[in-house]
């Protein structure tokens, strides 16, 4: 697992956006996520879209989860999320971008028709993801299979209430997603996982430093040989290995040795 310790917010933004634009051209299969955390990296994104020749034409996306039981087109939902924070605001076409249907009538055909979808597309390039207080990736809360498929699944009250901010309050947030399953995450070509801010420091920790263990869904990123954190400091506060995390990536930058293969 590549470690990346920044700064600040800006500089995490800075970073995963460049990951992320090494791999746009067309004919790219991009997994996205939603929540807080990607938000600069997706500003960053569209000023570069905006301002240089960086082009999303061709490109395709897939979405990691969305909330069952909301009508489609609902603001929370989070295939308008995405659409509104980034997708519409850029050149991708708008019907390459697709979530799991939470409001199909058999959720689970819709999930198997997703996880085909993905499968025809030839698989995802590099997918996005933040991460769950309790350590949650999609949403695939503690417990999670390390090898399911998109499923059903029951929200944590701790992720309910986390939640609760994009919502009126708590009872407003559904129970019930739809998630590419762990197993389904871990078929992407490369993982890039951001965090910030010291609410995600126990979850960084764990998921980088703790035992694989469907504990703490994220920490099945170990098991992936492209993986990358990208953090800020708050972030990195409970990581045991921080200082060689640091100087790895200070010995990485002198020598240009990214541009080679970075320590996975
Ligand atoms: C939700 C999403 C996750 C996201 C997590 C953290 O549960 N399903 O994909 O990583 O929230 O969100 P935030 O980045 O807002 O902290």
């Amino acid at each position: 697992m590549e470690m990346v310790i920044l700064e600040d917010e800006q500089a995490v933004a800075r970073r995963a956006a460049d990951i992320l634009e090494s791999y746009v051209r067309p004919g790219a299969t991009l997994g996205l996520a939603t929540g807080s955390t990607p938000l600069g990296m997706y500003r960053d994104l569209i000023r570069r879209h905006r301002s240089s020749s960086l082009s999303f034409a061709g490109c395709r996306a897939f979405l990691l989860d969305e909330y069952v039981g909301l009508p489609s087109g609902h603001e929370q939902s989070y295939r308008e999320t995405i659409r509104r924070e980034f997708t519409r605001e850029i050149d991708i076409a708008d019907d390459q971008v697709l979530g799991p249907d939470g409001s199909a009538q058999d959720l689970w055909a819709a999930a198997q028709e997703y996880e085909r979808a993905i499968t025809d597309a030839g698989g995802v390039d590099i997918q996005v993801l933040g991460v769950g207080t309790d350590g949650h990736i999609g949403f695939n809360e503690p417990g999670s299979s390390l090898v399911s498929r998109t499923r059903l699944k029951t929200l944590h009250s701790q992720t309910v209430e986390d939640n609760a901010r994009f919502f009126g309050s708590a009872s407003e947030v559904p129970r019930h997603v739809l998630t590419q399953g762990l197993g389904t995450i871990v078929d992407a070509g490369h993982l890039l996982l951001l965090a910030i801010g010291p609410g995600k420091a126990q979850a960084v920790a764990a998921l980088a430093e703790g035992p694989l263990s469907a504990n703490c869904p994220a920490s099945v990123l170990q098991w992936h040989p492209r993986a990358t954190v990208v953090c800020d400091e708050a972030a990195a506060a409970d990581l045991r290995h921080g200082e060689y995390y640091r100087a790895v990536l200070q010995a990485a930058s002198a020598r240009q040795l990214r541009r080679v293969a970075p320590e996975g």
